[in-house]
């Protein structure tokens, strides 16, 4: 069975671009993958959290998994600080992961430009530490969204670089995966470009009806459409985005034949959304707030996946140490 590995940083909780680019793939991916679903929580030490928010976060992230219906007994389901083997992999690719190469990650240039008092050693080695996360299982699948391309292009370049080093077919190479045509990347609703933690503009999956009809009836549109059948301008087509993901397709038409004929009001749409979205939310809401008042069970759940976990990357770094030649 081919092995899958994926993670979600633990620096709030999960929105709808988690989602569906990411969490909605490893629901479908658990029934027929060895899947290892993990909580990046040494990946949030970039931006020093406090100490206490630390355990509460990665918590949080393990109700949601659970509650969007990630189930233990099918994927192992882990807190990544609980799998040390991760930081050797990550000290030995380092060692072969190149200052210029670091520098020219778009992430890294984004995340320096955004805290310039902070441009610390871990932000510039993400990638290998995302690449540690993955190759540790041997994964060949990696659901994500669009936005983790380059540091998936980078991990695989540092399994190939393990390699060819060592002369041996050791790692996968890993690729991104989706169960639709193209990776997805979920807009914001501030006609900016994605749904991001950082941008301010999500709408999480915990949220309630009447949170979630002020957002939606807050997006920003347009003055409307210029004539009958014209190309939706990127504000309108985040908004059918959106339709396409929680609506029917009967929905989805319905307002795509009034945007063709020029007729569409944005406010029926944006009602019609909202409703869609709570929809969605409520059954997960409700899961979410069952889970996070049972720390215990969570907390048995985060044990049991640490040690199934362990257990497959202690097998990887045992390998590891002896093609290195330490013995
Ligand atoms: P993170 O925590 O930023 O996001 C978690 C997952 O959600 C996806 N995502 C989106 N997809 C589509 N549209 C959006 N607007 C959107 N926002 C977030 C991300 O693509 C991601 O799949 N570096 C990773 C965490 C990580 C990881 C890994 C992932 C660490 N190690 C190993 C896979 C494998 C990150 O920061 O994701």
């Amino acid at each position: 069975m081919e092995t899958v590995v994926s993670g979600i940083r633990p620096t709030g909780n999960l929105h709808l671009g988690n989602y569906f680019g990411a969490v909605k793939n490893f629901i479908k991916m658990q029934n027929d993958y060895n899947c290892y679903f993990f909580i990046a929580d040494w990946h949030s030490l970039t931006t020093r959290p406090n100490p206490e928010n630390i355990i509460n976060s990665a918590r949080t992230i393990l109700a949601e998994y659970l509650a969007c219906g990630i189930d233990p007994e099918k994927a192992t389901i882990y807190i990544q600080s609980d799998v040390k083997e991760v930081l050797e992999l990550y000290l030995y690719l380092n060692m072969n992961a190149y200052l210029g190469e670091l520098e020219r990650t778009t992430t890294f240039k984004e995340k320096a430009r955004q805290q310039p008092d902070n441009v610390n050693a871990g932000l510039l080695t993400y990638p290998t530490l995302m690449a540690a996360d993955i190759i540790i299982h041997k994964a060949v699948k990696v659901p994500v969204g669009k936005d983790q391309e380059q540091n998936m292009e980078m991990a695989r370049k540092f399994a190939r670089r393990f390699n060819s080093m060592y002369n041996i077919e050791f790692f996968p190479e890993p690729a991104s995966f989706t169960f639709s045509s193209q990776a997805v990347k979920i807009p914001g609703l501030d006609g900016s470009g994605k749904m991001g933690k950082s941008d301010g503009n999500c709408i999480y999956l915990y949220e309630d009806a009447a949170a979630i009809r002020k957002k939606v009836m807050k997006a920003v549109t347009d003055s409307g459409p210029a004539g009958m059948n014209t190309e939706k301008p990127e504000v309108i087509q985040n908004l059918f985005t959106f339709l396409d993901i929680v609506s029917t397709k009967d929905t989805y038409d319905y307002f795509n034949d009034k945007w063709n004929d020029g007729t569409i009001r944005y406010g029926d749409l944006k009602k019609q959304l909202a409703e869609d979205i709570v929809a969605f939310n409520e059954p997960i809401r409700e899961r979410i707030a069952e889970y996070m008042a049972n720390t215990e069970l969570l907390d048995k759940i985060a044990r049991q996946g640490a040690e199934k976990a362990r257990e497959s990357a202690s097998k990887t770094i045992k390998e590891v140490r002896q093609i290195i030649g330490f013995r």
